[in-house]
């Protein structure tokens, strides 16, 4: 069974900071969440008030539905998986994942039962006799992940759980974890700050800033309609470009003029409804993949053609970055690897305008 989680009104002061900030949330049974957001932004600590590690400050957490503010963690039916696996080094794999059983008292034929069908799962059944000291850095990271699963909880709690894995086994293990996931329907909480992770992983996204949830959506929505400049710049890679610039307007359409001559036609979708005076400051959010060489894409309405000179050539295998300026921004465009041109050479861009974004230079809201 899986259980839902809400958060309720939940607040978390340490001494007199409060790094929790009234926070609601509701995460269905089943769900995939991933919290991402900056360091310090609060995500281990909201993740510990789900799992009873930390107590609140204000607020209620429901867990299937039933209260669980007074409940101490062990009886939360959650399972918790740390950056930190912390194996017992003396113990071997099959010790090491059915501890928590034997001190629970589960029967030994069911521990045997739950050992042999996740170490087929996790790929690590030829690895029980073996001490942690005499395993890879991923197979380790799969005992601990065995260890939480054996136990068959109702919730897990992922705390950057492939940190400190190489980036072959990052994505590795995350397509293992996704696997998992899809073939158990647990409900997962899971806590990272890389955002690729959080993209690919997700059911819905929460993004976290300095306490609050900013956006809360599935990956999709928090790429394609950022609620904000933040939500807007930290997911994606390499970032959203964000141009500077000021409303014009004329001949029926609406253009951010962003300097240099360079006005930027806003698509109608955009520009229609949109009351804001002649003048103003806004940020202009244009995605890298959204920019490229000029006629090499089908064409489409609301495209906006422009020149700017090469700056720098980033080649990453499938596509090719080309850094160049706009007034003080970088801006950089994701082209193809044969549309390339050296540093220096006069280059045709062409933007999709249709993908533009448009935030409030003030506030940084979405318009
Ligand atoms: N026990 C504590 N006492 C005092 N302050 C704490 C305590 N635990 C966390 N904090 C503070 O609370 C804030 C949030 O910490 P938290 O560990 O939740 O951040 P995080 O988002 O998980 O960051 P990271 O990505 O670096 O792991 C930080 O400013 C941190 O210094
Ligand atoms: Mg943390």
């Amino acid at each position: 069974m899986a259980s839902g989680i809400s958060l309720r009104n939940v607040r978390k002061s340490f001494g007199a900071t409060e790094v929790i900030k009234d926070i609601d949330l509701d995460i269905d049974p089943g769900e995939f969440v991933v919290l991402v957001g900056p360091s310090g932004c609060g995500k281990s600590t909201l993740l510990n008030l789900i799992s009873g590690l930390e107590t609140l400050t204000g607020g209620e957490v429901l867990i299937g539905g039933n209260r669980v503010n007074d409940v101490p963690p062990r009886d939360r039916d959650i399972a918790m998986v740390f950056q930190s696996y912390a194996l017992y080094p003396t113990k071997t794999v099959h010790q090491n994942i059915t501890f928590g059983l034997q001190t629970r008292r589960i029967p030994k034929d069911q521990q045997e039962e739950a050992v042999a069908e996740f170490s087929r799962l996790l790929q690590i059944d030829h690895l029980l006799h073996r001490k942690p000291g005499q395993l890879s850095g991923g197979q380790r990271q799969r005992v601990a992940m065995g260890r939480a699963l054996v136990r068959k909880p109702a919730v897990f709690l992922f705390d950057e759980p492939l940190s400190n894995l190489d980036a072959k086994l990052r994505i590795e293990m995350r397509t293992e974890i996704k696997k998992l996931h899809q073939r158990l329907g647990k409900t997962v909480v899971y806590v990272t700050h890389d955002q690729i992770e959080a993209m690919t992983l997700a059911s819905r996204i929460a993004v976290m800033d300095n306490g609050h949830i900013r956006q809360f959506g599935p990956p999709e929505e928090i790429y394609e309609n950022p609620v904000d400049l933040f939500v807007a710049g930290f997911i994606g890679s390499p970032p959203m470009n964000m141009l500077p610039g000021r409303i014009r307007h004329g001949e029926g359409r609406v253009a951010v003029d962003v300097g240099e001559d360079l006005h930027f036609v806003l698509p109608s979708k955009l520009s229609e409804g949109l009351s804001v005076a002649e003048g103003h400051e806004v940020v202009l959010g244009l995605r890298p993949e959204t920019i490229f060489a000029a006629g090499t894409e089908l064409p489409g309405p609301d495209r906006f053609l422009f020149e700017r000179p090469v700056e720098v050539v980033e080649p990453t295998g499938p596509d090719t970055m080309i850094v160049f300026e706009i007034g003080e921004v970088e801006v950089i465009a994701r082209v193809r690897p044969e549309d390339a041109r050296p540093p220096g050479t006069p280059f045709s861009f062409e933007a999709d305008m249709s993908k533009a974004k448009l935030f409030d230079a003030k506030t940084g809201r979405a318009f």
